[in-house]
């Protein structure tokens, strides 16, 4: 397993190499059903991230402004209950962007940073490094829906896991119930959780954010066809399919496709794969809690909500969990 020493000090990179030889028979499980999916986790290649950063700056997308916003304000007491010298693990962690907004206030003994976007995951790394100089950081490369590990030794301390973003939202709420709870094995009893979790709210809010007037998540969602080609060997076009968000009131989600715009067959290895015209590939759901469904998700999961904080306009909430005893 290779663990680099990065070239800035403070920085170690391991590098599990998450996209593994069985990719191709994963996306092609999805590909055959009924209703065409892909796990999401596709979307971030290196162009994939980049996309997603860019959503994250449109006026449209009001979630990372607003957590951002949150966390500026609730900094100090966040690291007060997270506590000192904790070792704070980030699953997909992105550009590492909040985190930036708590690490003055909160002086962890190690920042872990975890993603499946090598390149990505590791230019953020050495960027926070250079900033931050103090902190240790050990970026893992990994998948978090797989049994994640780390093969470097991590420093004692309290360990909290950093979940912004609303990453949960893009599981099923049966997995992030397994995902929760699966949480509390690297935690153990005395860890928590401070979590992002984007609210249920107006349909004309969802859809803007999703469907944005410069169709940069139109780029980001036709993009996972690029990432297909190459992980699976197939010849996706994507010049002939289009980009869908709607919300569904009742699953309380939005719902991401890409549309094939005519009947046409792709070649995925040594399969074809036929589309009639209209039929939709599903490429993401982003779930929108109330507090309480929220609340009983993590129930569910083993934990209980020990603080809660809002914006003012109740669009977005962060939360610390800690673990129930049983
Ligand atoms: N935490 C950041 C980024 C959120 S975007 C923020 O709040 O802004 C979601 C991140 O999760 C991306 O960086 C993506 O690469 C990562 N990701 C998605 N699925 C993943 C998986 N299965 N394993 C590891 N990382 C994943
Ligand atoms: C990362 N995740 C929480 C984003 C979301 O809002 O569900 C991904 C995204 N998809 C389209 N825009 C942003």
């Amino acid at each position: 397993m290779p663990v680099t020493a990065a070239k800035v000090e403070n920085v170690l990179f391991e590098d599990q190499h998450p996209v593994p030889s069985d990719s191709r028979a994963e996306l092609m499980i999805g590909l055959q059903k009924k209703q065409k999916q892909v796990n999401p986790k596709y979307f971030y290649d290196a162009r994939g991230s980049e996309l997603f950063e860019q959503i994250t700056r449109l006026d449209e997308y009001y979630p990372t402004r607003t957590e951002i916003a949150i966390l500026q304000r609730h900094a100090a007491e966040m690291a007060r209950i997270c506590g000192p010298d904790c070792v704070l693990i980030e699953p997909g962690s992105g550009s590492s962007e909040k985190v930036r907004l708590l690490l003055n206030s909160l002086r962890p003994a190690a920042y872990v940073p975890l993603d499946i976007s090598a390149t990505f995951l590791y230019e953020s790394a050495v960027k926070l490094a250079r900033e931050f100089p103090w902190l240790q950081i050990q970026a893992i490369c990994a998948d978090f829906s797989n049994q994640w590990h780390t093969h470097t030794e991590l420093p004692a301390g309290r360990r909290v896991i950093f979940y912004p973003g609303s990453t949960i939202g893009n599981m099923e709420p049966a997995v992030a119930q397994d995902f929760l709870a699966d949480l509390r094995q690297w935690i153990g009893a005395d860890g928590g959780v401070l979590i992002g979790v984007d609210l249920h709210k107006s349909e004309a809010l969802l859809s803007a954010a999703y469907n944005d007037a410069n169709g940069v998540t139109a780029q980001f969602n036709l993009n996972i066809l690029d990432a297909i080609n190459r992980v699976a060997n197939a010849d996706f076009d994507k010049r002939s399919f289009s980009h869908r968000a709607i919300y569904n009131q009742q699953l309380q989600r939005i719902e991401m496709h890409l549309v094939s715009e005519k009947a046409q067959t792709v070649k995925v290895g040594d399969s074809v794969i036929s589309f009639n015209k209209g039929e939709t590939l599903h490429t993401e759901n982003s779930y929108k809690y109330t507090l309480e469904g929220f609340t009983e998700l993590i129930e569910a999961a083993g934990f209980r909500l020990q603080q809660s904080w809002l914006d003012e306009e109740r669009l977005f909430s962060v939360h610390f969990l800690s673990v129930n005893p049983r």
